[in-house]
């Protein structure tokens, strides 16, 4: 029994473990596959093989038709859930009673007709818009949603109390689609709204603008509608409209969005909302239709701070262009928008002008804009960004008498500046120029306005900063990123320079006292420049370590060597070059010591060592060795009886018999020598040729007593001649000791010629140096010879053995 409660248990702790790892792994897994995006993947129907631990999921632009319970239940921990662009048409609150955690449901662009209820409380975002209700889809339990913040619905009719189960929430976005909205004859209808910041109402796209519903609301702080078609005479149904909405003075964000008109509509509209307590006024889209003609306009006291108009598009094709600028220029407030345009002017106001900031970005405005202009003496901010303004030296005329402007922007025009225009003129006031993506050149340091503290040059034509740029003492920050520099300005004429852009130049090696002489520099990035890290470049990259690391930035990743190969591709925080060759003086200094060391040493070896001595009979003795290896051995072994035949004087004859033959024959050297191997009955001479002939090699040991001995000289004279014949060096001249070239009688000039052309070995008196001559010797003997022996000649050998 109990051995079976052990066996369970430890069954049960497996268990545990397998489920605890699984436990881990599908937590890892899953936190990737926490968002799952569908879209666009032509579903008919919510997969059924999804994430329990799904959070957001996104099957927008499908054909998904229904929603069931059993699609989404398991889904416990869903967020976000996108169903726009689908085909649903029924939607029952309930399927999401489990997703408990589910706060975005957006089911916009779909074809629901009908809703069942249920209050889902954890909403904040529910999207209805854009479905084919008919009236607004509200049930009585979206009065508990306390979270909802952004509700979108639809509706073709409207019924003054459908929200009234919500009027106690508090939305920050009510987005109402009316596309579907059609006017009844003779019934006006009325809309509650509740109190929300934003309201959002989108009309028809191509319809008329024709609304008949009183829409009062609460407190909005936005008003934005989209798609407002008007002409001359539906312009006062907006207006209308307008004036029931814009009652309460927390309305202060008017945006128009696809708005279609007439000018005189549009000016209309304008001159309806100046007294109203609007701040902020945007147009976006906006086509002007039919005729552009001068509308009066009464600029009344506004509280309309900001007009906002991007991309205009005009269906006229000649009209006055006076008349439309004229109304924008006189306009009474601080900031004026008009963006992506076709405008190519505007005209400088009449009187003076209240304008702080005027941004003109993306229009075809030319240089002549704003020349002469005495009334903008508000202005502090001005942006011509994109335009086709062409010359600098017009630009700073322009500003001239705008004596409170600070900013300038200017960037993305086709600036240049010619220094035969002549000494440009800026306002004094400008202290950030915006210039970049211009076709500006070196010149344009000459035309600056004199208190600039930022300049943004990047993207021009710039080489180098003129030395000479004196009157920048204000300038703090200096981008000239995208130029073709090909140094790194110094701050010499800039002392105030704190931030200082160069990267994507051509510099390749920026100065080592940079640092030093930019003492206020707080930021600095140079990176993408070719850097040529060579002995130059210690200097800087030694620099940029001293200097706190948040300065240098894009360190160390964007500095990169360029040049030389061997480096490129190297950051340059890597770039290692020893300091020796780099420095002329220590590496001279570091030669001259290895020549006068190596000199020593070798002194030292030549003359209490006996260096060359050593040194000669290596050389002869690899050159011994290397020869023997060539002979060709089949030639030789023939006629050959003996290694060596020995030619010495008599009075050498101590030597021989002591050192040589002893020295040889342990080495199994068979040696013929006159004394034994002589035979006995043939002349001097031809026991000579015949020894010779018969020898692989003839050893004469050279010595004053050699050079007395005519003997020795015949011998000497039939080897060499051998030699000639045979071809092969067959002659070991042993000097024994050393003999004065003039004691060689010049009749042996065989010997004389021997004794200066070949090399000889000298026996050497010191007797630890025996071993190495004795190896040399031996060397010119390692080869495997097969003698002959002949009957005779071995029973000579052995008779002339006898006798000792
Ligand atoms: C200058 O304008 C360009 C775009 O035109 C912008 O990216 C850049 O940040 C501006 N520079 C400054 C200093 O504002």
């Amino acid at each position: 029994m109990t051995k079976d409660k052990e066996l369970i248990l430890r069954r049960f702790h497996l268990v545990c473990i397998v489920i605890l790892i699984a436990g881990i792994i599908i937590q890892f897994s899953d936190e990737s596959e926490f968002s799952v995006g569908m879209s666009k993947s032509e579903l008919t129907h919510i997969p059924r093989d999804l994430s329990p631990k799904t959070k957001v999921l996104d099957l927008s632009q499908n054909y998904i038709s229904e929603i069931h319970l059993s699609d989404i239940s398991l889904l416990l921990e869903l967020k976000v859930l996108r169903l726009s662009h689908n085909k649903i048409q029924y939607l029952d609150f309930s399927v999401f009673k489990f997703n408990r955690e589910l706060e975005y449901l957006d089911l916009s662009y779909n074809q629901v007709q009908k809703i069942s209820c249920h209050p889902v409380m954890s909403l904040k975002h529910l999207d209805l818009s854009f479905n084919d209700f008919d009236a607004l889809p509200i049930c009585k339990e979206f009065g508990k949603l306390t979270q909802l913040h952004f509700l979108g619905l639809s509706a073709t009719k409207l019924k003054q109390l459908d929200l009234l189960p919500i009027a106690h929430l508090k939305l920050g976005y009510i987005l109402l689609d009316l596309e579907g909205y059609y006017v009844k004859e003779n019934e006006i209808e009325s809309l509650q709204i509740p109190s929300t910041k934003t309201l959002h109402l989108v009309f028809h796209p191509n319809r008329s603008f024709s609304v008949q519903v009183n829409i009062s609301v609460n407190i909005i702080e936005c008003l934005q509608l989209t798609n407002v078609k008007l002409n001359d005479s539906n312009c006062k149904v907006l207006i209308k409209f307008l004036s029931e909405i814009i009652r309460g003075p927390n309305l202060l964000n008017f945006t128009l969005n696809h708005m279609e008109t007439t000018w005189k509509c549009l000016v209309t509209v304008l001159q309806f909302l100046w007294p109203r307590p609007i701040e902020y006024l945007n147009i976006y889209n906006l086509t002007i239709v039919e005729n552009i003609e001068k509308e009066d306009f009464t600029y009344s006291k506004t509280t309309l701070k900001a007009l906002t108009i991007e991309h205009i598009a005009i269906r006229v094709f000649i009209y006055s262009k006076s008349a439309l600028y004229t109304v924008f220029s006189e306009m009474n407030i601080m900031m004026l928008t008009i963006s992506d345009t076709p405008l190519v002017h505007m005209f400088c106001p009449q009187t003076l002008s209240t304008f702080k900031f005027l941004n003109f970005t993306n229009n075809v405005f030319t240089d002549s804009i704003f020349q002469h202009c005495s009334t903008l003496v508000k202005l502090e901010m001005l942006i011509l960004q994109k335009n086709d303004l062409e010359s600098l030296f017009k630009i700073g005329l322009m500003t001239k008498y705008m004596i409170s402007l600070k900013i300038l922007d200017v960037s993305w025009n086709s600036l240049e500046y010619n220094i035969h225009d002549g000494n440009c003129t800026w306002v004094e006031s400008i202290v950030v120029l915006n210039m970049s993506s211009n076709l500006l050149t070196d010149a344009v340091f000459r035309c600056l306005p004199p208190n600039v503290k930022v300049l943004d040059l990047h993207s021009n034509r710039i080489r180098s900063i003129p030395e000479d740029v004196n009157h920048l003492e204000a300038l703090q920050e200096l981008n000239v990123a995208f130029n073709s520099l090909t140094q790194l300005p110094g701050c010499g004429a800039l002392d105030s320079l704190s931030v200082l852009i160069v990267d994507y130049n051509s510099i390749s090696s920026p100065p080592a006292d940079f640092f030093q002489s930019c003492q206020k520099m707080r930021s600095f990035r140079a990176g993408n420049n070719p850097f040529q890290c060579t002995c130059e470049l210690r200097g800087f990259i030694h620099s940029v370590g001293q200097v706190p690391s948040e300065v240098v930035e894009g360190w160390p990743g964007s500095y990169v060597c360029n040049y030389p190969d061997s480096a490129k591709g190297t950051p340059l925080k890597d770039f290692h070059v020893s300091p020796l060759s780099c420095n002329t003086a220590l590496l001279t200094v570091t030669i001259v010591a290895t020549v006068l060391v190596v000199a020593i040493s070798v002194t030292v070896l030549c003359v209490y060592l006996d260096g060359p001595w050593y040194l000669r009979m290596v050389c002869q003795w690899t050159q011994t060795r290397h020869r023997a290896r060539h002979v060709p051995l089949e030639d030789l072994q023939r006629t050959l009886q003996f290694h060596a035949f020995v030619s010495y004087s008599d009075h050498d004859s101590a030597w021989v018999k002591g050192e040589l033959l002893p020295n040889l024959e342990k080495e199994d050297i068979r040696v013929c020598v006159h004394e034994r191997n002589f035979v006995p009955g043939k002349s001097i001479v031809e026991n000579i040729i015949n020894c010779i002939e018969k020898s692989y090699k003839s050893i004469f040991v050279l010595s004053p007593n050699f050079v007395r001995s005519e003997w020795c000289h015949y011998e000497l004279y039939f080897a060499h001649h051998n030699l000639f014949h045979e071809g092969s060096n067959n002659l070991i001249l042993i000097l024994l000791e050393p003999i004065p070239q003039c004691n060689i009688p010049s009749k042996y000039h065989k010997l004389r010629a021997l004794m200066t052309q070949r090399t000889y070995l000298e026996w050497p008196k010191d007797k630890s140096k025996h071993g190495l001559f004795w190896a040399n010797i031996r060397a010119a003997f390692n080869v495997k010879l097969k003698l002959v022996t002949e009957n005779c000649d071995v029973h000579m050998l052995k008779m002339s053995e006898d006798p000792t």
